[in-house]
């Protein structure tokens, strides 16, 4: 009985050393618009090449087969266009990526008759849109009593994934959760989305307000000041002093 064990595993493990995928090599995070190169990497071992497929969430988008005449072939997915001049038996090149070529991407290589071994790999490719404008604020535009709380909106641009967005105040990364609204991402057309975050901090004299989206390293900011009634303050001061340098310089003209 042992031995019968022993003789099938070594069996196994021949069968699966004639033929190995050694990687795939699928660019983990892409932008929309750009091209991706696909790899796949394989280990005949002596063997002779019979295909090498390529799939996007199990549907299959090119195959090479070195037997035919062209080798070559390519089946239109939405969201994979394959650049055949750019493809090869260990290459598929996607040209121009949309939002619809995220997925999880598979090559699979078998072998000639007679043994047909096949191996395969697969990888995750996500497709980005990062926005391409700075967030918009709103709520800045009046002027706040001091103390009294912000009324003041952050939203990204239109972009994929929905960003995350954080609030600065001062330079000061904002963590307390009573000042924050969070409204969440909002679904806009062609499958981008946009996130909202509030700001409810309580109004300071001299506040810079600084907005942050960011999605993975890509960054996008806005800055806006907040105008508190105190400011207006400092403004009647500096008319009157205006006002008093006026009168000085009448008052001095009427002298001499
Ligand atoms: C902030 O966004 C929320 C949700 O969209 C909205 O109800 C509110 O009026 C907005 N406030 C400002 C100041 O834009």
């Amino acid at each position: 009985m042992k031995i019968v064990i022993i003789y099938f595993l070594l069996a196994y493990v021949k069968v699966t050393i004639c033929l190995r995928v050694v990687s795939i090599t699928v660019p983990k995070y892409k932008q929309r618009g750009e091209p991706a190169t696909l790899t796949c990497d394989y280990d005949l071992e002596g063997g002779r090449l019979y295909s090498v497929k390529w799939y996007r969430d199990n549907e299959e988008f090119y195959r090479y087969m070195p037997r035919l005449r062209p080798p070559q072939h390519a089946h239109r997915l939405d969201g994979v266009k394959v650049d055949l001049g750019k493809s090869s038996a260990r290459h598929a090149h996607l040209r121009e990526l949309t939002l619809r070529s995220r997925g999880l991407y598979r090559c699979e290589v078998s072998e000639e008759a007679p043994s047909f071994h096949s191996a395969q790999a697969e990888a995750f490719m996500e497709v980005y849109h990062f926005p391409r404008d700075s967030p918009s604020v709103t709520g800045h535009e009046r002027r706040y009593e001091i103390d009294e709380p912000l009324d003041v909106n952050c939203s990204s641009a239109r972009s994929f994934p929905a960003p995350d967005l954080h609030w600065h105040i001062n330079g000061q990364k904002i963590t307390e959760r009573s000042w924050l609204v969070a409204y969440g991402a909002k679904p806009v057309p062609q499958g981008l989305l946009v996130s909202t975050l509030g700001l409810k901090a309580p109004a300071k004299p001299r506040m810079k307000l600084r907005c942050v989206a960011t999605i993975g390293t890509h960054k996008r900011e806005r800055t806006v000041l907040i105008d508190t009634n105190s400011a207006s303050c400092n403004s009647r001061v500096g008319a009157s002093l205006l006002i008093l340098t006026c009168v000085n310089m009448i008052v001095r003209d009427k002298i001499s």
